[in-house]
């Protein structure tokens, strides 16, 4: 792959935390940077499934080290609702906290950090959706990853669910970036097989979509394709074994660097396509990502072989001696293969979608156009439907 840039006089943003902690234990650190932010009284923003895994333990300790006040709230669902948000935003204004910590997957995550910016700067969740629509810094927050997927620790990203619409509604800001990120690879170990499969695919789609991505960045770059190759070399051995620390340390930094890439570097039409699956047809995040990932890849192989090409080498695909139009080709049935190996059905069918519901899955994805813009290919309704009808 040719590593120049020619896009000179494009200007390049590259976005992250101020300070990211990452290693074994890191979640100790919690309480000792909660007083470095100056916090005295900190709401912790989680769910039910990360209290009953023990998950907050570290954290908690930490802060009854440094004596500092804390209360949890812990009623952050899956795909989180608008109203859930807004619940966390009131209880936030009213408890007088002066610092979120944020502990879970990406739906805790992005609740946390909703809660931090909405908390002082007025109004709901719904009304900062867009991008820089977030007028002032909300209060500090300290975000703790517990799955190795949505990257959401990194991302100055929140996503709510609209209820009157049922789409997904993303915020944008820098405010949104976390003060602290911290990255536990311990605190990964107890999720289930499928679970760390899902949401390793979800990191997994992170990487590939910002390295083939039309808005890369020399810094997205760099970070998406160690991503891909950190993922591929490890998420089937996390998958095959839940306590192989070393798999566990590895998805964990390449998911976090996934979710650097796709910040600085954007995403493509992976996620457009799978919103509504997952809203309709109770497929998680990472599942629905997961099962359209190889049509899109396909679909979108064209517009730039030269990435699709360097994603299947950092895929483990053999490439040895194929030009990169032959290399890019690759692509594709390596994902297949991988995701057979997680025993993730790649057919729409396996969940229950036929072709009676092909039309409502494409004019969703057709609302749901803000992905157009960095995805490589430029789909119409018609594309959009082919993918749909491949992956029947
Ligand atoms: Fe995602």
């Amino acid at each position: 792959m040719n590593s120049s840039f020619s896009m000179m006089s494009k200007l390049n943003v590259f976005l992250s935390p101020s300070k990211i902690i990452l290693g074994n234990g890191a979640a100790s650190q919690t309480g000792a940077e909660v007083k470095r932010l100056g916090g005295s009284r900190a709401l912790i923003v989680t769910d039910k499934v990360v209290i009953k895994a023990g998950l907050t333990a570290g954290v908690e300790e930490s802060l009854k080290a440094e004596k500092i006040d804390y209360d949890i709230f812990d009623k952050v669902e899956a795909e989180p609702k608008a109203k859930i948000a807004d619940e966390c935003v009131q209880v936030t204004r009213n408890g007088g906290y002066d610092i979120i910590i944020g502990i879970g997957g990406g739906s805790s995550l992005d609740i946390a950090k909703c809660a931090s910016v909405v908390s002082t700067n007025g109004g709901k969740a719904l009304d900062y959706a867009g991008t820089d629509m977030i007028p002032r810094r909300g209060l500090p927050k300290i975000l703790v990853a517990t799955t190795a997927g949505t990257g959401s620790e990194v991302t100055r990203t929140y996503i709510v669910t609209d209820e009157a619409d049922s789409f997904k509604k993303p915020a944008h800001s820098d405010f949104i970036l976390a003060d602290v990120a911290i990255v536990d690879p311990a605190l990964t170990v107890s999720m289930p097989p499928v679970v760390t499969a899902d949401t390793g695919m979800d990191a997994l789609v992170h990487a590939i979509e910002a390295f083939t991505s039309a808005t890369a960045t020399p810094f997205s770059d760099v970070l998406a394709r160690e991503a891909i190759e950190l993922i591929a070399d490890n998420l089937l051995a996390a998958y095959a074994k839940p306590n192989n620390m070393e798999a566990r340390f590895n998805m964990a930094l390449g998911a976090m660097l996934a979710g650097l890439a796709f910040a600085s570097g954007g995403l493509g039409i992976v996620h457009g396509l799978s919103n509504l699956m997952g809203i309709k047809y109770n497929m998680t995040h990472g599942r629905s990502n997961a099962v359209i990932l190889p049509y899109v890849v396909e679909y979108n192989r064209i517009a730039n072989v030269n990435k699709f090409a360097a994603a299947a080498e950092a895929m483990g695909a053999d490439t040895e001696g194929l030009t990169d139009y032959e290399a890019a080709e690759e692509l594709a049935p390596v994902l297949f293969r991988y995701l057979d190996d997680l025993q993730i059905p790649t057919k729409l069918s396996a969940y229950g979608i036929s072709e009676k519901d092909i039309p409502g899955l494409v004019d969703g994805t057709m609302k749901v156009n803000r992905l157009f813009v960095p995805n490589p290919r430029l789909p119409n309704k018609e594309d959009v439907r082919g993918i749909f009808e491949q992956a029947l």
